[in-house]
């Protein structure tokens, strides 16, 4: 059960199919642009969009709100200590800010970054330095347990023969744009070595750090007996810096964090947060903001929360899996992934599949997915001026942390298992108008006639 209670709740507008169609033309076939009263459960992203606790809410009213060196600063940086391992850190306002500060410092025109998937906003700061993010999830796994790891040989390799165009290496964890699935501790370690062998920095994307912990918990055997804590530290010693949103983990609205090692590094990190966020001490937050971001993480990291969280998933994964939708598996941390190339085999790549699978289960039942797939993940590659499509059509259905109860998980199986139905009439979708650059926020679509 949840092992929390209501104290406050939001009322849902009840909508009608032929309601949900006509929204659906007003808004251009993109899900990002219906008014969120028109939406009756939102799996739109787990991002900013849990329920704080009431310790949370009241830590929002004692935010000590001076520009400088606040007490609410002095909170975030105690439970910073207990948690990461890392000599430096910038509140930023959210995780986006850390990579594009990251990123100005660090990459230069033509410079390669491999990760094991680089989520949409990671990619984008990547390329908008000129760069070129580079996938290295591993293809075959010994088991199942960590589909987030990337491949070590591929990973050797790749640093060796592009030695002078890396400046640094990312890990994503867990690894949301690949089913959310997790990183191994061991294979966290192999990476961190590998970069050493050829003198690279590691930087961990950390926005889902403890339930990529709780899964090393429950299926690394060697830290069975480990506290989340613990092993979040464990992975952080592991590394040279991390980026954060704490929108995530943190179960805050809004929130995020440059973690860094390098002094040089830092103090360069610094000048940019000055210049694009705020003052060291709150990085483009409000005092309140903090201190919510300081109690979250502790929550965060509750076992019994986190086996709540992941249980909620598995649940939603286990009927869709029962019904015969395929869907990624094993269930990661904080969504489930319907395979949309697999239901809809007559919709090609560039036709968009999962975009018209996700705007099939808003008119189905008022849900609101994410695309995962060509219109999110697929980009023109500087190197080779070709369309780069991802290897998976995905559909995201990302449930926000304590926010639905098991109810409404089940008119979501319900209303999934309805468009699974009717597949074979779900057509095709075409880009309208686009922008070069994460294009899935704001471009316009229509249906294939
Ligand atoms: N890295 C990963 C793995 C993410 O999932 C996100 C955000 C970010 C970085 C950027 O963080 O939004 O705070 O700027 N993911 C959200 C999602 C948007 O829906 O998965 P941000």
């Amino acid at each position: 059960m949840e092992p929390f209670k209501i104290k406050m709740i939001e009322h849902i507008q009840i909508t009608t199919k032929k309601e949900r169609i006509k929204t659906l033309q007003n808004c251009k076939y993109n899900l990002f642009n219906i008014p969120s009263n028109l939406v009756m459960i939102d799996l739109l992203t787990d991002s900013g969009t849990g329920a704080m606790s009431d310790e949370q809410w009241s830590a929002i009213m004692t935010g000590d709100e001076s520009y400088a060196n606040s007490k609410s600063f002095e909170n975030l940086k105690k439970i910073i200590h207990e948690l990461f391992n890392y000599k430096f850190f910038l509140p930023v306002h959210q995780g986006r800010a850390a990579e594009a500060i990251l990123s100005s410092i660090l990459i230069n025109k033509g410079d390669l970054i491999p990760s094991n998937n680089h989520f949409d906003t990671t990619s984008a700061n990547i390329l908008d330095r000129g760069g070129t993010p580079v996938n290295l999830v591993a293809d075959t796994n010994i088991d199942n347990s960590f589909k987030g790891n990337i491949d070590i040989n591929k990973l050797d390799a790749f640093l060796n023969n592009n030695k002078e165009r890396i400046p640094y290496c990312m890990v994503t964890i867990t690894n949301n744009a690949g089913g959310g699935q997790p990183v191994s501790l061991s294979n966290i370690e192999d990476i961190y070595n590998t970069c050493k062998k050829y003198n690279k920095k590691l930087i961990i994307d950390a926005c889902r750090f403890a339930e990529n912990s709780w899964f090393i918990k429950q299926r690394e055997h060697k830290y069975k007996n480990w506290t989340i804590t613990n092993i979040a530290k464990k992975i952080f010693s592991l590394s040279d810096g991390a980026t954060f949103s704490a929108k995530k983990d943190a179960i805050v609205n809004i929130g995020g964090l440059l973690l860094l090692n390098d002094k040089d590094i830092f103090e360069n990190a610094k000048n940019e947060l000055i210049i694009k966020e705020g003052f060291p001490t709150y990085g483009g937050l409000s005092g309140r903001d903090i201190n919510a971001m300081a109690i979250g993480l502790k929550e965060g990291c509750d076992e019994k929360y986190l086996e709540y969280r992941t249980g909620q998933i598995s649940f939603l994964h286990k009927k869709l899996i029962d019904a015969g939708i395929p869907v990624i598996s094993p269930p990661g941390g904080h969504a489930i992934y319907i395979d949309a190339g697999k239901i809809l085999p007559h919709i090609p790549p560039n036709q968009y599949p999962a975009q018209a699978f996700s705007l099939e289960c808003y008119i189905e039942g008022g849900i609101r997915s994410v695309e995962v797939g060509s219109v999110m993940l697929s980009f023109l590659s500087p190197d080779t001026n070709q369309i780069i499509y991802p290897k998976l059509e995905l559909v995201r259905f990302a449930i926000p942390r304590r926010t639905y109860t098991q109810s409404h998980l089940l008119y979501v199986i319900d209303t999934i298992i309805a468009v699974f139905k009717r597949a074979n009439t779900i057509k095709g979708i075409k880009i309208i108008d686009s922008p070069k650059l994460l294009k899935h926020f704001s471009a316009s679509f229509d249906w294939i006639s």
